[in-house]
């Protein structure tokens, strides 16, 4: 149980649950540092401070250690705020950076007045990631591992080794940069170097810097970190090849020998439905009466009636992002709902589609119900009372819906693709824990929707089923051995501790 032990790792990275989060990364940067921990690593956290980090429900007190200081960006300097808290039920050091000019507000990256991303986005992440270099290297002990996520924390190694490189408890620690969506890459004008500090004869075409004549947060993460991971080992395959690379596949392929797909582990405290304390009812793969009772509750807080026949409740819980396969489901719609199965969807996201939905819920009432939103109580109640979770991404990297669904006895059915083929083994009348589609097509999308259907009229086959999903072991241990496994691979190397 001591692998780690002494090891100082500090994670830097735009959400962390259950302070802020958006999406799966805000799972991850919540429950990888207490996983870490166990295993006798000291850890450390650094996030923005969005609203005000000393209100709702987990609120933060000045940081006695370092109480704040000037971030220069460019020619302006602004003041950042240090709020100190340890994440419950742990060890784990959170810092959240405040600033009253870019974090002073309630959203992560979009305004939820105009569900558009924030116009000062480049700047609020700049500072932020100066600020958290500033605060790693003012903390003591030193960091062995400085553990950057996506590209918010993506300039965080060429910062360092901009300006730091003189600073010991900087210089000598690893980097290490963690890919969750390579999508979302952080591609801002030039400027945004000389905000970060970073000299302009940096910028060149092909630098880490440089991308098609802009700055990408992203390509400068991958291409200085001293190692790069993404979160599924398909996914990792996937982003070096042209088709799915979002042209960064080049730059991944010439880091091939330090990239890792290590695959997202799930916390347990929070998703499991023996304990669940946001469901009505709690069940375990040997006493599932729950299961039928959040059902129910479900279907109830949709309004959707309960049928006389046993037909199964599908549910989605998702970012509503082109991502997310919401094209497929629209044109399935028609076909879809003729087949013997409701569907409950939770999401918000992109204006197009809440429309889409919206329109979908009112055409076809007693089929189908949206709730628009983001509610993480709601979220537990659709893993919790449905019978198939689906999740039909044109691509997912990690993906931990289909984990959780797993866990809660909801048999997922997915494309297949990154973490989702990772994770989810094809259901052939005997093993298997779900449904995967190849193509991403409708068409392929309902037959593996029918070949779902078809099991679960076999009552006995499908709770064989159900309990193999939910015995399942998805803990974070595994992962977060992985991890420092390649932490470790800068000891070999003589360069960390
Ligand atoms: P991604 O990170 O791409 O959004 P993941 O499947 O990795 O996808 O993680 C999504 C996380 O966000 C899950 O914990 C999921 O429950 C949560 N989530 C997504 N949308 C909502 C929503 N509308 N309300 C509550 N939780 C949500
Ligand atoms: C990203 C990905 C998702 C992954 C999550 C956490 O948002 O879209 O697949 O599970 O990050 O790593």
């Amino acid at each position: 149980m001591d692998d780690a032990k002494g090891l100082r790792i500090v994670m830097v990275a735009a959400e962390a649950a259950p302070y802020a989060k958006v999406g799966g990364l805000g799972d991850v940067v919540g429950a990888l540092p207490r996983a870490l921990e166990k295993l006798g690593a000291r850890v450390a956290v650094v996030i923005p401070a969005y609203g005000d980090a000393t209100a709702g429900a987990h609120p933060a007190a000045p940081c006695r250690e370092v109480p704040g200081f000037d971030v220069t960006l460019g020619g302006v300097t602004e003041p950042a705020g240090i709020f100190h808290a340890v994440m419950p039920e742990s060890g784990v050091d959170v810092y959240r950076v405040a600033s009253r000019r870019y974090f002073a507000r309630a959203g992560v990256y979009d305004d939820p007045a105009t569900r558009e991303g924030y116009p000062d986005n480049m700047e609020r992440f700049v500072f932020f990631m100066k600020a958290a270099v500033g605060l790693v290297a003012r903390l003591t002990p030193p960091f062995d591992v400085i553990h950057c996520h996506d590209s918010h924390a993506g300039l965080v190694p060429g910062v360092i080794l901009e300006n730091y490189d003189r600073v010991p408890a900087l210089a000598r620690a690893r980097t290490v940069f963690t890919i969750h969506n390579l999508a979302y890459q952080g591609v801002f004008p030039r400027e945004a170097l000389a905000l970060a500090g970073i000299a302009p004869r940096r910028f060149y075409p092909g630098s880490p810097f440089e991308f098609w004549g802009k700055v990408n947060f992203m390509k400068a993460g991958i291409a200085l970190a001293h190692a790069v991971t993404t979160v599924s080992p398909t996914y990792a395959e996937e982003v070096q090849t042209p088709e799915m690379g979002v042209g960064l596949d080049g730059v991944l392929r010439e880091r091939k020998a330090d990239l890792h797909g290590i695959i997202n582990g799930i916390d347990y405290g929070e998703w499991n439905p023996v304990s669940d304390p946001l469901i009505p009812a709690r069940f375990s793969a040997l006493r599932m009466e729950g299961k039928a009772a959040c059902k129910k509750d479900l279907l109830e807080s949709f309004g959707l009636g309960a049928t006389a026949k046993r037909i199964p409740l599908v549910g989605m819980v998702s970012r509503l992002a082109d991502q997310k396969g919401f094209d497929l489901v629209a044109e399935a719609m028609p076909r879809l709902a003729r087949l013997d199965m409701q569907l409950v969807v939770l999401g918000t996201g992109q204006q197009k589609y809440h429309d889409m939905l919206r329109d979908i819920a009112a055409r076809y009432p007693d089929r189908v119900a949206v709730h628009l939103g983001f509610d993480n109580a709601l979220a537990h109640r659709v893993e919790a009372g449905c019978d198939l979770f689906l999740m039909p991404s044109r691509y997912e990297p990690c993906g931990l819906n289909q984990l959780y669904s797993l866990r809660y006895g909801t048999i997922p059915v997915v494309h297949r693709t990154g973490g989702l083929a990772d994770t989810v083994v094809p259901y052939d009348g005997e093993r298997g824990t779900g449904f995967s589609f190849p193509d991403y097509t409708a068409d392929a999308l309902l037959r593996a929707l029918q070949d779902a259907l078809h099991a679960y009229s076999d009552v006995a086959a499908w709770k064989r089923l159900v309990r193999r999903a939910m015995t399942r072991n998805w803990s974070w241990d595994a992962s977060a051995r992985r991890y420092l496994a390649v932490y470790r691979k800068g000891c070999d190397e003589g360069a960390a501790w």
